[in-house]
This record gives structure tokens, C-alpha cells and sequence, in this order.
């Protein structure tokens, strides 16, 4: 028996399932042409195995007789029909959900951004994970008297833009029986959370850059920053972990997992670590989008200067062999292929380092985040 705990949003697919949103059989289904369908994507497993699904407390709640298995490039779908254990944990807004049951709406406008703008009917309001903006949403439909209901999101990752607008509308009329009209919002984000992460060689300048951009971001932005510092994260969160590629990559993923959980929150935080692989800032990326925006900050400065500062001696006792396994002497840094904004690569100032990404901040994010 295989375990697999569910992300929030394949509990909100398991969530749709049961409300009828694909059809009354309960069971996930393999995806085909067409987009309506649940997805499950999972490791190794085959037909004929039974699968228990947890969820996000490891609780089991359900699970699924595999009938068949189809391996793709992104893993495993499966499909099979379900059987319920229990109730997941408690989801927000119980009472706005599908299950509810409410009356159906003829007329209802689904909200895809944020602002409703001039509405008469029933607004849905999607939940895409971050409890935080959900509420705000729901209790800013109900401050202009309307009738709100909850949309679960569901996982499926493999939709985006009107794909994933059509299926929302879909799912939207089927579970509250009514004719749906979107309403695409200015900013089709997800919550109001935001990571920011700061990769680059020690002592190019990470954390004293993120220290200061942290310093303005509390001064000028309505939401909580937090920051997550390689050196400290090493002291507690990580302490014991080494310099090996997995203690890394494992080190890294907590960062990430600690960082996404303050932005599901609508925080903001701010993450310093070398970070040298693609692959574990991708991987922080991936979890971080899941509620919230991410940006990612090369700090580009050059071997030869970080290795001329020298301030902690590191460099010097790597040359000397004393440090095995030191980023930049004895071990790689991959450059980032996709960082949203790159700093130190010119000798600028920490000030202007701290401009440029609070620049690109506020392209990217409200403009309350930042003047
Ligand atoms: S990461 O690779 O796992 O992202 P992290 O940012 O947490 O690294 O820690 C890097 C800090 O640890 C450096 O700033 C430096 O002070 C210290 N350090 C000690 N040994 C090493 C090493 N072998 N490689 C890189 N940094 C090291």
C-alpha cells in the first residue's frame, strides 16, 4: 500500500470530485484532450495497487483502487475510483464550499483577479491556497452585499491561462448550477504572499542586500517580512546539515518550505542562502508559486571580489584545503538561468542593489508592497 499525501490543491480536486464537478462517479481520471478532468500525479505505481491518500496533516482520507497508469515525462497519472476514509481538515469557508449545497444561482460572476468591479449577481471567488487572501476576497464580495461562494482550485498544473480560465468556468457552473460569467481581475495573481530569494556565492553581498531590502520592505509595505538568512537558517532550522550536495538540496528545500508557508500567510520572505544548484531554486520556486509570486536574485558578484572581501577567511582556508566542498573553490555554482533580476555583477553599491530589486518588486507586485 502506497501512501501520497496531497498538496492543497489536489485536496481541493479531491474536494470537486465529490461535489460532481467531473461527472458522478467518484474517481480520478487519466487526462486526455480534454481539460476537464481530475488528475492525480504520483510516483512509480501500477494497475492493481491501492493507493491511500493523506492529507496535508498525513491524515488518511481516502483511497484509490487503481485501475489504470499512464507514465509521462512529469511522472505518473493515475486513475482509479476513491473511497472516502474521512473528511480531510477542515477547510476554509465550509459553509461557501460546494459541498454546502446552497441554493443555485442563475446568473454568477466568477472572479479571476481581484477587484469585482461593478457586479449585481452572485460573485465565486476562487481558492488558490492562501487562506489569507481567500478571506479578504470573500469578505470584500460580502462588504458590497453580494452573495459569495468558494471555488476549490484544483491541481491541475497542467492548465494555465484561458485553458485554465475555461476550466474554472466549467467547474464554476457545474458545482453551483449556474450560468457563470468571468470577471478577469487586473491582477490574476495568487495570494498576496511573496518570496523573494536571494542565490549567490558567500560573501557576495546576499545578506547584507537582503538584510537592507527586508529594512525597507517593513518600513514601507503593509505586509509582514520575514528573513530567512542562510548563516542563521544553518544555526537552527538546519543545524547539523553539512556542505554535501544533499545537505544542501535538503537545507535549501526547508528555506523553501518555511518561506512559502509565511507567504501562503500574505507575508513576505526574504531568503539568503548560496543556494547553488538550479535545481533546488527551481524546486523553491515551484513551491512558493503554488500561493504566492516569487522572484529570484542573482547576486551575480564575481569569484575574484567575493574571494578578495574574504571577510569570514572561508576563501583562504578553502585554497589552503582546510574547507572541503567550498562553493565557487571545490564546488560548483550553477549560474541561474531564470533569475527575474540581476545585481553585484558591477561593482554597484548596496543601495543600488537594494533599488534595483525593490524595482522590480514593484513592476511585478501592488503597489502597496513598496512605494
Ligand atoms: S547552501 O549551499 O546550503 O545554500 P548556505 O547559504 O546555507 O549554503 O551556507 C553558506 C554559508 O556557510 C557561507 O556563507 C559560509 O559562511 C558557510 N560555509 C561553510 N562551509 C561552506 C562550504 N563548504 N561552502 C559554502 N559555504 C560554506
Amino acid at each position: 500500500m502506497t501512501d501520497v499525501r496531497l498538496t492543497q490543491m489536489q485536496l481541493n480536486e479531491l474536494e470537486l470530485l465529490r461535489a460532481g464537478a467531473y461527472g458522478r462517479a467518484v474517481r480520478y481520471e487519466l487526462p486526455d484532450r480534454s481539460p476537464h478532468v481530475a488528475t492525480l500525479l504520483v510516483g512509480e505505481l501500477a494497475p492493481g495497487s491501492t493507493v491511500t491518500l493523506l492529507d496535508t496533516e498525513t491524515t488518511p482520507v481516502a483511497t484509490v483502487n487503481i485501475d489504470d497508469a499512464r507514465t509521462e515525462r512529469r511522472g505518473t497519472w493515475l486513475s482509479g475510483a476513491i473511497t472516502m476514509l474521512r473528511e480531510p481538515a477542515t477547510p476554509s469557508f465550509p459553509e461557501l464550499r460546494p459541498a454546502a449545497q446552497g441554493d443555485p444561482f442563475g446568473q454568477a460572476t466568477l472572479l479571476l483577479g481581484r477587484s469585482v468591479g461593478r457586479v449585481d449577481t452572485p460573485v465565486i471567488v476562487v481558492d488558490r491556497g492562501d487562506a489569507h487572501a481567500l478571506a479578504k476576497s470573500v469578505r470584500s464580495v460580502r462588504s458590497d452585499g453580494l452573495d459569495v461562494r468558494v471555488l476549490p482550485e484544483p491541481a491541475a498544473s497542467h492548465l494555465d491561462g484561458a485553458d485554465r480560465a475555461e476550466l474554472l468556468t466549467h467547474l464554476a457552473s457545474v458545482v453551483f448550477s449556474s450560468s457563470v460569467r468571468v470577471i478577469r481581475g487586473e491582477d490574476d495573481t495568487r495570494g498576496d504572499g511573496l518570496v523573494v530569494l536571494f542565490t549567490g556565492l558567500s560573501g557576495s553581498g546576499k545578506s547584507t542586500i537582503a538584510r537592507q531590502l527586508t529594512r525597507r520592505l517593513r518600513a514601507e509595505s503593509s505586509q509582514r517580512v520575514t528573513l530567512l538568512d542562510g548563516d542563521e537558517v544553518r544555526a537552527m532550522l538546519s543545524s547539523g546539515l553539512g556542505f554535501s550536495r544533499e545537505d544542501r538540496e535538503l537545507n535549501v528545500r526547508r528555506i523553501g518550505w518555511v518561506a512559502s508557508q509565511i507567504s501562503a500567510h500574505g507575508g513576505i520572505a526574504i531568503c539568503a542562502p548560496i543556494a547553488p544548484y538550479e535545481v533546488m531554486r527551481e524546486g523553491v520556486r515551484a513551491m512558493a508559486e503554488q500561493v504566492g509570486r516569487f522572484v529570484l536574485v542573482h547576486v551575480a558578484t564575481p569569484l575574484d571580489v567575493c574571494e578578495a572581501r574574504d571577510r569570514k577567511g572561508l576563501y583562504a582556508k578553502a585554497r589552503a584545503g582546510e574547507i572541503k566542498e567550498f562553493t565557487g573553490i571545490s564546488d560548483p555554482f550553477e549560474e541561474p538561468a531564470r533569475a527575474d533580476v540581476v545585481v553585484g555583477a558591477d561593482g554597484e553599491s548596496v543601495d543600488d542593489a537594494v533599488e534595483t530589486v525593490l524595482a522590480v518588486l514593484t513592476g511585478r507586485v501592488e503597489a502597496n508592497y513598496v512605494i
